[in-house]
């Protein structure tokens, strides 16, 4: 009972409903093919596998604006992948590790917070996210004779969109072992070849539709501006940390790159890349048109301006203390976007604007 997700399945009366609707009016025989995605990422879209995989519990007050209790989410609600889930008229993706009150007919969620292409404190790196993923595609193939398990057929796999939101917390992690901006450069090429191996391992295994993102601003994040700026001559113009962005800039580079080396090997898919750091960046600098007062400060956390973040005093631990429902801020904990910020991103991603190629995702996924 405590695992199931506001906003996740019919309640019971509504699936009679349906039943008798379907007596009275039988369904037109052709339905539009539904969307299925497969996700791979880190906290930006990790929708509860850390809590659930780790047997971790993330209090109060995450989860307040939306599902009013926790869900595993670092956010006061809802994800982007949420919203966009909803635009496609399919459920809340379920974690891959949620082992109650999961449905996995409309795809899954490996993604976990923490996790990077190499191994961290959390043990789900991309590579172990992918391998997951063929572990599913194997039981699904197994158990679908016996009317079991997700159901999704192989046509479906074949049609399905892998999306993949990876590399934040590899370049973090760099900066945090202090090494020179030079050096933090200098390991790029690196992740994203682990991140083209993940790909790949995907492509080979059927996989034809990729969604990808890029890397959002790290520097702008109140966690990275309160722990690690020494300077003010550090800071750009919008006050975030320049070595930051400029290092998640050199990853967007390269990933361009990688973008346009996999639309031409790929035979028969559809590569699309999309430009998370314009959308994200986009709401620090035109912060006051969204109608966010302090941009670079966390809604949730302790200390105050101009950041509101303290290490070991941070959201969810009994000092911490939240801003008030219904104030705007874009940093829900000092590292990830609150729901108002995330509807947003959603929205810019979805128009297909900041997508090369400029393909919308619903189009994507109903080809
Ligand atoms: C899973 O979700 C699908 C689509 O919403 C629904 O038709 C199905 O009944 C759900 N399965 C379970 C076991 O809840
Ligand atoms: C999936 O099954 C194939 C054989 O059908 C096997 O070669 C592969 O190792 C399996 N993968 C996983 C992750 O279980
Ligand atoms: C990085 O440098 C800071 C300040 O000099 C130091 O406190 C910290 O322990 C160093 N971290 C690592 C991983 O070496
Ligand atoms: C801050 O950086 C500037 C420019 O690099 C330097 O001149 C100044 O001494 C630094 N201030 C401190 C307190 O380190
Ligand atoms: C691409 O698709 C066509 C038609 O389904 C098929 O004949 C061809 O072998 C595919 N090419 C590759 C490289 O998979």
């Amino acid at each position: 009972m405590g695992n199931s997700r506001a906003g996740y399945s019919l309640p019971s009366f509504n699936n009679l409903f349906v039943v008798v609707i379907l007596v009275l009016y039988p369904l037109p025989t052709h339905v539009d093919s539904k969307c299925i995605i497969f996700n791979f990422g880190d906290s930006n879209s990790d929708t509860g596998a850390l809590t659930s995989g780790l047997g971790l519990y993330l209090g109060p007050p995450a989860g307040r604006q939306f599902f009013h209790k926790t869900t595993g989410r670092f956010c006061d609600g809802r994800l982007y992948i949420d919203f966009i889930c909803e635009n496609l008229k399919i459920n809340y993706l379920s974690p891959y590790l949620e082992s109650l009150g999961s449905n996995f007919t409309h795809g899954v969620n490996f993604a976990v917070a923490g996790a990077a292409t190499q191994m961290t404190g959390v043990p789900f790196p991309l590579s172990t996210q992918v391998l997951q993923f063929l572990h599913f595609k194997n039981r699904t193939r197994d158990l679908r004779s016996k009317g079991l398990g997700s159901l999704i057929s192989e046509k479906e796999f074949h049609d399905a969109v892998y999306s993949f939101d990876m590399g934040q917390n590899d370049i973090s992690i760099a900066f945090i072992a202090n090494l020179s901006y030079p050096r933090v450069v200098d390991n790029i090429p690196s992740i994203l070849s682990r991140i083209e191996d993940a790909i790949e391992l995907v492509y080979e295994n059927g996989g034809r539709k990729f969604w990808i993102y890029n890397t959002g601003p790290l520097g702008c994040l109140p966690q990275t501006l309160a722990l690690r700026k020494k300077n003010d001559s550090e800071l750009d113009l919008l006050g975030c940390l320049a070595d930051y962005n400029n290092a998640a800039k050199a990853f967007n580079e390269q990933m361009n790159k990688l973008c346009d080396k996999l639309s031409s090997e790929y035979k028969n898919a559809t590569t699309v890349c999309t430009d998370m750091y314009s959308i994200k960046y986009d709401l620090f600098a035109n912060h006051k048109e969204y109608g966010f007062e302090n941009p670079l400060m966390a809604c949730c956390g302790h200390g105050g301006p101009p950041y509101n973040y303290a290490d070991r005093i941070t959201c969810g631990q009994p000092t911490a203390t939240a801003c008030a429902v219904g104030d705007r801020s874009i940093s829900w904990d000092g590292v990830h976007y609150t729901e108002v910020a995330n509807k947003i991103a959603a929205s810019k991603i979805l128009s297909g604007k900041y997508s090369n190629p400029q393909i919308k995702l619903t189009t994507l996924c109903r080809s």
